[in-house]
């Protein structure tokens, strides 16, 4: 008869553990990213805006438009941050390839934009998602992003959004 000493001390076959992800890596926006960061936002975001939209936000706050790259440094991804608040900083594009998407490219992004956020001075951080879109709202949740109001008819396709907020200690 076994009793239970006898299986802990039984090795086990040990499991193989999947290899750590590489880090994904980040570096401000160029000019050069506008068509790829534009075709990223018409799949991901349905919208398509003037390109001189993403240079004046850019000049506005550099540090606050993050690419995240694949090896060859083409764009995978991008957070899009803004400051037009005092003391706040505010999330106003973010979106990752459809094939780049589940890979910690958004998480990322993500850490590093509070990071920045934090850096600057900022105190809280607040975004504006669709309220159907549960990926989205499941990540900012673990990012500790909080509903703080419902704005009716939000986007231009007349879907309701929440704002969401977390404060940057
Ligand atoms: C929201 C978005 C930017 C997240 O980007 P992402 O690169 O997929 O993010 P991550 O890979 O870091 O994390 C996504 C999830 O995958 C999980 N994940 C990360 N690496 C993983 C891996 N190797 N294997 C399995 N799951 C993984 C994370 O834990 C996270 O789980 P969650 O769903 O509980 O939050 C992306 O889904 C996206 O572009 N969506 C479309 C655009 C959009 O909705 N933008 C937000 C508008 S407000």
């Amino acid at each position: 008869m076994r009793c239970i000493a006898d299986s802990a001390l039984t090795p086990s076959p040990s499991p193989t553990l999947p290899a750590p992800a590489p880090p994904v890596p980040l570096r401000g926006f160029q000019l050069r990213d506008v068509p790829h960061v534009a075709a990223i936002v018409t799949e991901a975001l349905h919208e398509n805006y003037d390109p001189s939209l993403y240079v004046s936000l850019s000049d506005a706050w550099p540090d606050g438009f993050l690419i995240a790259t694949e090896s060859l440094g083409q764009p995978i991804g991008f957070l899009l941050g803004v400051s037009q608040i005092e003391g706040e900083g505010r999330v106003l594009m973010f979106a990752v390839d459809r094939e780049h998407r589940r890979g910690g490219v958004g998480t990322a992004l993500m850490d590093e934009f509070l990071r920045r956020a934090r850096d600057r001075g900022l105190r809280r951080a607040t975004l504006e998602v669709r309220v159907g879109n549960a990926t989205a709202i499941r990540f900012y949740t673990r990012y500790g992003f909080s509903v703080i109001d419902l704005l009716r008819g939000y986007y231009s396709d007349g879907e309701n959004g929440y704002q969401m907020a977390r404060d940057l200690p």
